[in-house]
This record gives C-alpha cells, structure tokens and sequence, in this order.
C-alpha cells in the first residue's frame, strides 16, 4: 500500500534493529523514505544507515540527530520506539537502579528524541514525531509493570505537550498505544501467549499491524491529526 508524501523523507526510528522499531523502519524503507536507525544492540537492516545509540543518554540523541541532518540534510520524521519492560516485580520489590533504567530509556529517552527533533524540525519548520507509548500506560497488561506503565502515560502527556507548543511551527506530534505484540519484548513477558486471552480480536498483533498505523500518521493523509494517543490493540482497551 502507498502512503502520501512519505517517498524521499527521511526518517529515524529508535530501537529499530528489533521488533516494531525493525517493522517500521522496513515499512519507511518501502515507501522510498530514507532511514536512519539508532539502536544500543543488534544488526540494522541492509537498507538503512545506523547509529549506534542510547537513548538514555542525552548526548548520543543530539548526536544521532546532528548525523541525519547532516548526512541527509533534514529530519522529516522521528519514531521514538526505543523501549525495555524492566524487572517484572511488584512496586515495592522495584530497585532503584531498576526504576532508573526504565525510566531513563522509556521516559527520558522520548523526551530527548523530542527536545533535539523538535530543535531540528523547527528549523526547517515542520515534521512528524511518533511516540511508542503502550496500552499499559492505561490499563496493566502484566503485574509488576508499574514503572514501565508510568513510563508510558507520561509518554502520552509529553505527547499532548508537545503537540500544543509545536503546532504553530508546523509539527505534529502523535502517540501510538500497541497491544500486545509479538516481538522478542512481548515474549520475554508472556512466554506462553496467555495475553491472547485478553484480546477481542482474539489475535497477538504483529510488527506490520504497528508499521501500518505508524506509516499512516506519518503520511500526509493525516496531516490534521495531531495530539492524539490511537490505539493499535485489537481492542484491548476497549473490553
Ligand atoms: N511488544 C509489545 O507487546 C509492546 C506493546 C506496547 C508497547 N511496546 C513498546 O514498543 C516499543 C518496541 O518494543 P518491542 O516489543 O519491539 O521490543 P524489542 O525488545 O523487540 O525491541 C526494542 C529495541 O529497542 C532497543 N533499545 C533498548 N534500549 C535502548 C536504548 N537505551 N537506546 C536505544 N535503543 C534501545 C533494543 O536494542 C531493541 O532493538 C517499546 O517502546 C515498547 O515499550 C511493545
């Protein structure tokens, strides 16, 4: 399927060596779109420029932002999808150093990804930014996910924030809330794929059914869509 206006832009998407970052960045790869993935593990894709990155760290998302700018020029779109689920032990058993890296990686690392991609794009005077957030950040899916579930819905505030003080420079920035799906993330959490149980669609959603709804928001077909936290779920949340 093609996506207006997505040929040529280019794009970074974070933790894209794994999973629904691996996903999207093969859907932006598809539509013609030049990708740039910074991820901390794994082996890119053949067709993509890499830079190796933590999120957690402030420094290395400016780098990976200055890279793109001046390897490509411009940042058209950035995917902040870089997550970990952490220790999944109830709240009180959670370790300092546990809380720490959860939230660095998932709530920092975002709001990294947004301060130098906004600093970028509000110089060129526009752009998309796709936040991964989760359904979690709604409604816990796995006991001891706490943190990684505050993590999350403060993803979907920063989302609404940001959207608010961008949109005047041409910005739009969006959330999206996967449901379970399958990736080495998911599996590590429920081994057995007991989650399915908890689905009306009664399937595990998979990277491509995130890549399409990503694509779409990223597309020109949603250029009056911004602000919004949509769903990808399988109407989990909604039963
Ligand atoms: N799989 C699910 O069911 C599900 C559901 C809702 C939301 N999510 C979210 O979707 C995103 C992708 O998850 P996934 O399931 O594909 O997981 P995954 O573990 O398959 O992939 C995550 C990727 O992020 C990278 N990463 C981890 N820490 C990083 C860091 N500090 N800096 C840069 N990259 C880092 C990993 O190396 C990996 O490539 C995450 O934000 C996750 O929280 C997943």
């Amino acid at each position: 399927m093609r996506y207006d206006g997505l040929e040529g832009k280019v794009v970074v998407v974070t933790g894209g060596n794994s999973g629904m970052g691996r996903g999207i960045a093969e859907g932006f790869v598809a539509q013609g779109a030049k990708v740039i993935v910074g991820d901390v593990n794994g082996t890119p894709l053949p067709q993509v420029l890499f830079h190796r990155t933590d999120v957690s760290q402030p420094e290395q998302v400016r780098a990976l932002i200055d890279f793109t700018t001046a390897s490509c020029g411009r940042l058209d779109v950035l995917v902040n999808n870089a997550g970990i689920n952490g220790a999944l032990v109830p709240l009180a058993e959670q370790t300092e150093t546990g809380i720490d890296a959860v939230l660095g990686v998932n709530l920092k690392g975002v709001i990294y990804g947004l301060k130098y991609g906004l600093l970028a794009m509000t110089r060129q005077r526009g752009g998309v930014i796709v936040n991964i957030a989760s359904v979690q950040g709604m409604r816990p899916i796995h006991a001891g996910a706490s943190i990684y579930a505050a993590s999350k819905a403060a993803v979907v505030s920063l989302t609404r924030s940001a959207a608010h003080e961008y949109g005047g420079h041409g910005i739009r920035v969006v959330a999206l809330a996967p449901g379970p799906i399958d990736t080495p993330m998911l599996r590590a959490a429920d081994p057995h794929g007991a989650i399915v149980d908890s689905v009306p669609l009664q399937r595990i959603g998979t990277s491509n059914d995130v890549a399409a709804a990503v694509l779409w928001l990223a597309s020109d077909a949603a250029s009056y869509v911004s602000g919004v936290l949509l769903p990808v779920d399988g109407a989990f949340m909604a039963a």
